[in-house]
This record gives C-alpha cells, sequence and structure tokens, in this order.
C-alpha cells in the first residue's frame, strides 16, 4: 500500500507492507527527509516522528540563508548529494556536467504504478501477486538538467520494499558517474549491529557481527563477482535482538557483479546505508539523453527477530525473484557424479552409477565436469563444448536415451564464461579471452575469463550451450564459474570502466537467451560452491550450489549463514563420503543427510563402496526426503537458539503448522554434558503433538574397541568378523519418543540423556562427535 498525504503543502509518503511501514517527507527545499521504518503504525503523529532541528549546531553548513537550521548533515535523508553540506557517505559521486562533483537532487513529481517496474537489462524482482504498487520519484538537479528517479516497489505479503534509480542526462555537455548507489537511507542508531556474511572457496557464509561506531562498516566485493568473501546480503540489529526478538533490517542487492553495502554512523546517531554496485574500477558516461539503471536493492524488516527477518526474505525470493516452471515447485533428489569420479570416466562408469541410484531412489543424474574435448583434468578443453566420444563414444543423445530408461532425469554441467587457453576456442579465438595487451595474464585454475562485454563471445556460447541442450534430452544445468576476474579489459569497450558491469550484463543476457526458450530446465547456478550466491543469479537459476564443501559439520555454517537471506529452496546440499574431501573429517552418515535434507538434496560419493547397511539407510533417507521434501524445501525455516555452542538446531514448519522437521546437531561431544533441550517454535499450543526420531543407523564401526561391552565374546575391532559384521548390521540409534502440547513444545522438551560411558540402548543418545537426529514432529490425530 502506498499512501500519499500533504501537510503544510509538503508531501508525505508512507509506504506499509503487511507489519512495516516506512515513511518519508519531501522537505521545504524539496529533499526527501526519512522519517520512519518500522513496524506498521496504525496512528501516527508525524511532528513526534520527525527528528526536530531547533538550534544551529557549530561547524555545519547552512543549505539556505532563510533558515539557519537547515544542515543537510541533520537529516536523515532517503537520498544525498555531494557539495551542500553533506559529508557522509554520499550514494552518487558524479562529475556532473558542469566539471564539478557538486550534485543536489530535489523533488519534481512522482507518480505510482501498478504492480513493479522491471528493467530492460537488469533481473529485477517480479509482481506474482496483486497488491504490488511501485511509488516512482522524480528528483532533478536544477543546475545541470540531471534527473534521478528512484523506485520504490512495495511487496506487501513478504513485507520487502524494493528500491532502485536511474540516472538520466539532460544537459548537453556529458557527465561521468563514478558511484550510483542502487538506495541510500538514514536510520536512528538503536546500538546496531551489521551483520555480513563472509568466506571463502568450502567456508562461505560465515556470520559475522561488527557493532557499529563512528565510522563505517563495508561489505564489498571487487572480484567481478557477488563472491564468496562477502555476499552482498547484510542486516542491522538492534543490540538486543536474537533469533526470534528485536528489531532487524535485511539489506539484499539483486546483482551478481562487483557490489558495495555500507553503514555509517554519524555523530547524530543517524545509521545511513547505502547499497549498489561497487564503484572499484567504475566509471560510466552519460551523453545528452542517455540514462544508467542500477540493480534492484531489497530491504526488510522485521520486529521478532533475524527469524522472523528471514522469513520475509524466504517469501519474497520463493514468490517474487524465483521465476518459471520451477518456482514453488519440488527439486528432484540427484546424484552428481564429480566427487565420485572427477574427469576419470566412461559411459559403464556413469551408468553403472545411475543404476544404483535409482534403485536408491534417486530422480536425476547430474554428469559434471569432464565429459566434453580434451577435459581429463583441469589443464585443458574449457571452452569446446563437443562431447568426448572416448568417454561417451554414442554421444549425449544416446546417454540421455539410457538414463531415461532406467527412469533417470539427465542433468549436465558446463562452464561457458571460461575458456583454457589449452582448448581449440582459445587457439582460434585467442580475442575472446580477457587479457589485456601488453601484460602478462594471470590464470585462476589453469583458466581465462572470456570476454562477455563482447557481443560475438555471447553469440559462441549461446549458440554451443543450446546446440548441446538440445541435442540431448537435458532437463537441468549445471552452470559453473570457477575463477575471479584479473586485467580486467575489453578490447571493445571505449570506456575500461564499464567493463565489470557490462560483464554481468552480458551474463544475464545469455542466460536469457539460453534458459528463456528452455524454460523446463532446471538451472542450478555453482562457482566454486557459493561464490556466486546472489538474488541476481536466482532470477535465472531457482537453485544454487551452497559451496564445494560437503562436510556437514562445515555446512552447519554455511547453511545457517546462507539461511538468514536465502530459503532452503534455492540452496543445493549433497551427502558425500567420508572422510571428506576438504577437511578429511569422519562424519556418521546420518549427519550427513539430516544436514543436507534442510535444502535441495543431492548425493555425490561413489555408491559401489557402501555397503548393504549403508545402501539401505540411504534408500530409507531419500524415501524419508520425499515424504517432507516440501515441508524441507518451502516450509517456514528457523534457526533455533539451543543456548550451547556445540549444539545447532534448525526446524522447518509445514505450512498448515501441522508438522514440523527440526534438526538437532552435535558439533563436538562433551564429557557429561547437562541434558539437551528441544524447542519447536510455531506450532498450534492448542493442539497436542507427537515428536518421533526419524529412525536411523548406529554403525558398530563407531564403538571401535568398544563393542567389548556388548558382545558375548571378545572380537578384534579391525578384525574381518567385524568388519563384515559392519557391512550388513547395524543398531537403531536414538530412538526416542515424545508427546507435548501447548507451550511445552516452545519452552523445550528435556530428551533423553546422552551416552556417557554408559551401556548402549537405543534410547539412550549416542551422538558423539558430529552426530545428530531429525525429531518429525506431528499433530495427534484428534479423536
Ligand atoms: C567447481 C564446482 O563447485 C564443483 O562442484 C565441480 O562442478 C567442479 N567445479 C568441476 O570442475
Amino acid at each position: 500500500m502506498i499512501h500519499i498525504s500533504s501537510e503544510d503543502s509538503r508531501d508525505i509518503f508512507t509506504l506499509e507492507t503487511k507489519s512495516t511501514g516506512y515513511v518519508f517527507q519531501v522537505t521545504k527545499y524539496g529533499h526527501l527527509e526519512h522519517i520512519y521504518y518500522g513496524s506498521k503504525l496504525t496512528h501516527y503523529d508525524l511532528d513526534g516522528l520527525c527528528r526536530k532541528r531547533k538550534v544551529v549546531i557549530g561547524s555545519s553548513i547552512v543549505y539556505h540563508p532563510d533558515d539557519p537550521l537547515y544542515c543537510l548533515d541533520m537529516f536523515p535523508l532517503e537520498w544525498s548529494g555531494i557539495g551542500r553540506g553533506d559529508y557522509r557517505f554520499s550514494p552518487a559521486e558524479i562529475k556532473m556536467p558542469d566539471g564539478s562533483f557538486v550534485s543536489d537532487f530535489i523533488y519534481k513529481n512522482h507518480k505510482i504504478h501498478e504492480g513493479c517496474v522491471p528493467s530492460d537489462k537488469l533481473p529485477t524482482a517480479y509482481k506474482g501477486e496483486s497488491g504490488i504498487k511501485t511509488l516512482e520519484i522524480l528528483l532533478e538537479d536544477n543546475c545541470t538538467q540531471v534527473e534521478l528517479t528512484l523506485f520504490y516497489t512495495v511487496f506487501e505479503e513478504s513485507n520487502v520494499i524494493s528500491r532502485r534509480v536511474i540516472l538520466t542526462n539532460h544537459n548537453p555537455s556529458p557527465l561521468t558517474i563514478r558511484r550510483l548507489m542502487s538506495m541510500c537511507v538514514d536510520l536512528p542508531n538503536q546500538n546496531f549491529r551489521m551483520i555480513t556474511f563472509d568466506g571463502g572457496w568450502i567456508k562461505e557464509t560465515h556470520r559475522h557481527d561488527h557493532p557499529l561506531r563512528h565510522g563505517m562498516v563495508v561489505n564489498s566485493s571487487t572480484t567481478g563477482g557477488s563472491s564468496n568473501r562477502h555476499n552482498p546480503g547484510f542486516l542491522l540489529a538492534s543490540s538486543d535482538s536474537s533469533e526470534n526478538q528485536g528489531d532487524v533490517y535485511g539489506f539484499n542487492l539483486i546483482y551478481s557483479g562487483n557490489h558495495i553495502g555500507c553503514a555509517q554512523l554519524s555523530d547524530r546517531q543517524l545509521v545511513r546505508i547505502c547499497l549498489g554496485i561497487n564503484p572499484h574500477c567504475f566509471e560510466w558516461t552519460l551523453r545528452q539523453g542517455e540514462s544508467f539503471e542500477t540493480p534492484e536493492a531489497v530491504m526488510t524488516y522485521s520486529a521478532s527477530g533475524f527469524n522472523g527477518m528471514s522469513q520475509n526474505f524466504h517469501n519474497f525470493i520463493n514468490h517474487h525473484i524465483i521465476r518459471g516452471e520451477w518456482k514453488g515447485k519440488e527439486r528432484p533428489v540427484l546424484i552428481n557424479n564429480w566427487e565420485a569420479h572427477f574427469f576419470k570416466f566412461n559411459q559403464r562408469k556413469l551408468l553403472r552409477l545411475a543404476r544404483r541410484a535409482k534403485k536408491l531412489g534417486v530422480e536425476l543424474f547430474v554428469l559434471d565436469d569432464g565429459w566434453f574435448g580434451k577435459r581429463n583434468n583441469d589443464h585443458a578443453g574449457l571452452g569446446d563444448y563437443t562431447v568426448n566420444r572416448k568417454k561417451l563414444p554414442q554421444g549425449l543423445n544416446h546417454f540421455s536415451k539410457r538414463l531415461k530408461k532406467l527412469g533417470l532425469a539427465f542433468g549436465l554441467w558446463f562452464e561457458p564464461e571460461m575458456v583454457n587457453p589449452d582448448s581449440d576456442l582459445f587457439r582460434n579465438h585467442p580475442e575472446y579471452a580477457v587479457t589485456l595487451p601488453g601484460r602478462e595474464s594471470t590464470l585462476g585454475r589453469n583458466q581465462l575469463v572470456l570476454d562477455l562485454c563482447n557481443p560475438k563471445v555471447r553469440d559462441y556460447i549461446v549458440t554451443s550451450v543450446s546446440q548441446i541442450l538440445d541435442d540431448a534430452d537435458i532437463s537441468y544445468v549445471k552452470w559453473d564459474m570457477n575463477r575471479h576476474i584479473s586485467e580486467a579489459f575489453s578490447p571493445c569497450l571505449e570506456n575500461q570502466g564499464e567493463f565489470f558491469h557490462r560483464y554481468i550484463l552480458g551474463l544475464y543476457d545469455i542466460l536469457t537467451r539460453i534458459f528463456g526458450p528452455r524454460p523446463h530446465i532446471l538451472l542450478e547456478s555453482c562457482s566454486s560452491g557459493g561464490n556466486r550466491f546472489d538474488l541476481g543469479l536466482l532470477c535465472y537459476s531457482p537453485q544454487i550450489w551452497a559451496s564445494d564443501d560437503t562436510d556437514p559439520v562445515e555446512r552447519l555454517n554455511i547453511v545457517s549463514g546462507l539461511s538468514y537471506l536465502y530459503p532452503l529452496s534455492t540452496i543445493g546440499a549433497h551427502v558425500s563420503e567420508v572422510p571428506h574431501q576438504q577437511t578429511l573429517r569422519e562424519t556418521p552418515l546420518s549427519t550427513r543427510f539430516n544436514v543436507s535434507c534442510f535444502g535441495c538434496l543431492g548425493y555425490e560419493m561413489d555408491l559401489k563402496y557402501l555397503s548393504p547397511v549403508e545402501k539401505k539407510e540411504i534408500k530409507e533417507q531419500i524415501a524419508f526426503y520425499k515424504q517432507h521434501r516440501k515441508t524441507f524445501q518451502y516450509g517456514t525455516f528457523s534457526r533455533i537458539e539451543t543456548g550451547k555452542a556445540n549444539k545447532v538446531q534448525w526446524q522447518c514448519l509445514y505450512h498448515d503448522k501441522s508438522k514440523a522437521v527440526t534438526g538437532f546437531f552435535q558439533t563436538q561431544s562433551i564429557a557429561s554434558e547437562a541434558p539437551d533441550l528441544l524447542r519447536i517454535i510455531g506450532l498450534d499450543p492448542l493442539r497436542r503433538y507427537d515428536i518421533r526420531t526419524k529412525p536411523q543407523r548406529l554403525f558398530i564401526k563407531r564403538f571401535g574397541g568398544l563393542v567389548k561391552h556388548i558382545l558375548p565374546i571378545e572380537l578384534n575391532p579391525n578384525g574381518l568378523i567385524l568388519r563384515l559384521v559392519n557391512r550388513h548390521y547395524a543398531l537403531p540409534d536414538c530412538v526416542e519418543h515424545y508427546r507435548v502440547g501447548g507451550d511445552t513444545l516452545e519452552k523445550g522438551i528435556f530428551l533423553n540423556d546422552q551416552f556417557m560411558g554408559s551401556y548402549y540402548n537405543p534410547q539412550t543418545r549416542l551422538l558423539g562427535d558430529f552426530g545428530s537426529n531429525l525429531y518429525v514432529i506431528e499433530s495427534e490425530v484428534q479423536q
């Protein structure tokens, strides 16, 4: 809902979602003064909400001689220029047509649109439901005929407001943009912490809290992608906020390139938040009549802590970002052959893996890297998308038919944005690669980046990938991108300051051209894992491979971090072999599944090495996942505070609250630990619920020498007999059953005790290091 009212001839804009309100007004000199962002207000008094200006504050610049109290530095603003008395971080640094950097954008007019106002070249959120409106406000720098249009789109049901801007030059002289943010807002400080999600390869999206002090906290990427270093999404949380209470604001950007987000605390206790394209190496010239549009930024607020904020974003992404045939659709359980084979496979090997996978209940077979050109290791072949006949003698079409016969869908890996110097593509077209004449190129994973600023390169990619997609029955694509950009330069550009943004526009162009006409294909984006996990890519690919780290203990951190910003329906999560290829850690098969089922489940291992009892376990896991898939992928997700450093708990609640599934994970065992509490939130306190652990197995080898306590005879724990027994037999693990109702669920249920040097019995929780359980909570049938 957008209301516009007038007081003393000032326009006041009130944007309302289901539970939030956002208010700003036009000041007497035409600036946009931010007034309020928070819980929806039913009745309010504007004067009470506005900051007062009754005394002259020393060392400030007076905007107009008629009003010595009007100093821009003191205002909470929706936008600010440079050189007119506001010395905070400006959302725009523009070399204006008059040659100066001074800009002052003043209100001209506004209009309201039904629905969203989509962009021509950039992905934006879409309508998807009624009740969406966009407010367009036109500002002008009166001295230079430069216009700035601000867009605010209100997504009522998701409690999200999006913002973006378009800058237009009407002046006969050109202007140069050095920085143009998608949004700017000044919020009153609440002892905020800024929370960012940072990391690197195999350790993406770890949460970091930065208390705001005077000055600025910056969250930025300069790698050419949104990056695994700093995800574009970030939060501001009041000092007393926790998972379920307190004021939390969330911000994110629908963009896959270099981004910057910052929070700057001023001496007036205002926090300026800006978010947009990173000005790093950015420069864009506008001649008369030309415009530049920024990506769309999104913001949300919740008074119910981090979970409330996350649930707003989850809802928004599932309804306004994910589009096409896969929107809201359950995602298939897949097997990916990467960790099983790397580059060493042939059709026989692949089909054997496929047959085994099918028997366990897998629905989609994904052939990863190595199927094309001379791609037998990561030194060669990227760019040459012709099938390697030594590995697949009858080609991809034949292979897809064999899979179909087995009852499996076929998915294929590509890395279309890259080229190996050792490839036919590079030998024939060295000019397609991003290189800088006169400077030696630096490689990443032995490869160069293709110049997506070049339309010929984009055409090549579209044609070569499309041919493969149309040649075989392919219903899933994994789109990889395995290096950052270096020596950024394109001979197609006059101004190299455009490179990084043009690269991303090029990426969106090829994704649209390849997948627009093929909406049945489920696209999973990937960039060495989660190196480009962002809302821009989610507009094309409904799911993203979260990390090359498949160790579930590491994934607890990675997925927890992602879950603040993105729903589980977007997170690819696989069960892999132990010891894990990234950490050498040994984790139980149960935990590998218990973590991966919170997301889009896959298996990435060589199934031929599984024992019969492990196969049984996996078969049951997949059946369980399918039974609860909707709850895992689309239920209401919450992170539950356990009050213990060695525990993580996640919960998914089915939309009608009739059931929930919760995962309780122990990252490290502690001797004689005090009892654990299991808290379930969001269920109906008037109903009674039945809580049971998902049946899982405890493999005897986990006991090592301790087996002597449970065996009537002495056996060598590493000997043949026990190894054989271990292949065929396992013990029931943590069999628990509770029946509770009312407030007990939220207060917490004390779980059975954990193993403390005691004997085995099925009710004792034998978690040890990295143990876990899934609990299914179902409403009791009413008599
Ligand atoms: C990096 C990806 O993240 C992996 O899953 C795998 O696809 C490899 N690339 C293949 O080269």
